[in-house]
């Protein structure tokens, strides 16, 4: 269960300065039915993320089982939308000490730093690992530069058999990666065609490492599947979460100046998720000199490092809480404690946790900071479905807000093409050219 608080995102609560009028919001509701309507029509084509949910995932599930009981480790070599939402599963789904306890141990090659790529090598026994190669387009310099090393470790350590120790989840056709599958006949999941990095969780990206670490991927399609059936019959912005959250950080940001969107869940488990989240909301919607920086922060830790920011700083911020109403373990604070503390005597973690919250979000009504609460009734496979589609969905929607395409990516596309050109990549020869006429180094000190 989720429940979605904007008491203190109103102008009733915060004022007109930087509060909403109910007014504003629902006078969106004749264009929200049209976007509505638009976005079923779409359903086929550039939303095919909301047809994820309904996917058949019995061969995901049998290959991951078939993983579970050959292998110890799991790596998973892959970049932003390509790795971003596996991680977010991991890090919110399992127990926070799975990898010091529980098998296969999962670890992540995005970056290409050299000390991390040793630090995951020091980790895992070759022999007793799988690595999971995803990327998209098949040719993302990252990625292909990590496989490539770990291809050349495999072949020397494993010999003929190294191709067990691999499984690709890349395009079904096009690109480098799916072209050298099917030469070397290499296990392949499929990423639909239709569906972006940034929106592909719920495909085989995250749920084969989703379901080799042991969570249950059918709660997490069904999560999804109910925040699907909500969102595709409620029209009304008070009753759809998706567009709520779309419209409120949409006037929030357009009428209100809050350029930044701050996510801070009360959960150490949810910070994946916010860099999940980050990922959506900036590559999606920051277009055309237009959308919100998205900011991750962590409650309590937090309130110790950027609250006096938020709350006194430059108002343009706009917070989401996430906070969970019951852990998975919680701990008591004992009886036998010094008398000049005892005020927290039997209060357990999670109740002081929540009771930060409330103190942060009434500080914050004083300051008249707009914030919004998510709350969870706990961290489960479900829930976390729910999430990841209402994100996605708003951000969809989002798009046609700004009047913005909230599936391209052209701003990063250029920083990749102008490596490939630094690396010498055939094809690129004139953004080499056009690298040596932008990029200057003209004033520079130096330290020794
Ligand atoms: O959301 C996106 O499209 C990007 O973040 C990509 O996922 C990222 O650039 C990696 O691309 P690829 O999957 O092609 O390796």
């Amino acid at each position: 269960m989720i429940k979605i608080d904007y008491t203190n995102v109103m102008a009733e609560t915060i004022g007109e300065r930087d509060g909403i009028l109910r007014e504003e919001l629902l006078s969106f509701r004749h264009f929200i039915v049209d976007i509505h309507s638009k976005i079923q029509k779409e359903k086929e084509k550039k939303f095919f993320f909301t047809k994820l949910p309904y996917q058949d995932t019995y061969e995901i599930e049998e290959y991951a089982s078939y993983i579970r009981k050959e292998f110890d480790y799991f790596v998973l070599i892959g970049i932003g939308g390509s790795s971003l939402g596996a991680q977010m599963l991991f890090e919110s789904l399992t127990w926070l000490n799975h990898n010091h306890f529980d098998f296969p141990k999962f670890y992540v090659l995005d970056n290409v730093d050299p000390e991390k790529f040793e630090a995951v090598m020091e980790r895992i026994e070759i022999e007793k690992t799988c690595f999971n190669v995803v990327t998209k387009s098949g040719s993302t310099v990252e990625t292909i530069a990590n496989f490539a090393i770990v291809l050349d470790i495999l072949k020397q350590t494993i010999g003929k058999d190294y191709k067990k120790h691999l499984v690709f989840t890349t395009d079904p056709e096009k690109g480098f990666l799916r072209a050298f599958g099917n030469e070397h006949g290499i296990k392949m999941f499929d990423i639909p065609p239709k569906v972006g990095g940034r929106f592909s969780v719920l495909s085989a990206v995250g749920l084969l490492p989703a379901a080799v670490v042991g969570i249950k991927i059918d709660q997490l399609l069904k999560g999804a599947k109910k925040m699907d059936l909500i969102c595709s019959i409620e029209e009304h912005v008070e009753h759809n979460p998706a567009y709520l959250i779309a419209v409120l950080h949409y006037l929030a940001n357009m009428r209100r100046g809050k350029n930044i969107a701050v996510m801070m869940p009360y959960a150490q488990r949810l910070t994946a998720f916010v860099d999940w989240w980050r990922q959506l909301w900036a590559e999606s919607l920051g277009k055309d000199g237009l959308g919100q920086t998205p900011v991750k922060a962590l409650g309590t830790v937090d309130q110790h490092s950027q609250i006096q920011l938020y709350r006194d700083g430059p108002r343009d911020k706009i917070i989401t809480f996430i906070q969970v109403e019951n852990f998975e373990r919680d701990l008591k604070i004992p009886e036998n404690i010094p008398e000049e503390i005892s005020y927290l005597k039997g209060h357990t973690l999670s109740e002081i946790l929540n009771k930060e919250l409330l103190g942060t979000k009434a500080a914050l009504i004083k300051s008249k900071i707009p914030n919004l609460t998510i709350t969870l009734d706990e961290i489960n496979p479900y829930n976390i479905g729910m999430l990841i589609y209402m994100y996605e969905l708003a951000t969809g929607f989002s798009g046609y807000l700004y009047k913005i395409d909230p599936f391209d990516q052209p701003a990063v596309e250029e920083g990749k093409n102008f490596t490939y050109a630094l690396m010498g990549r055939e094809g690129f020869q004139q953004k080499l050219e056009e690298f040596k006429e932008l990029y200057k180094e003209k004033y520079k000190l130096e330290i020794q």
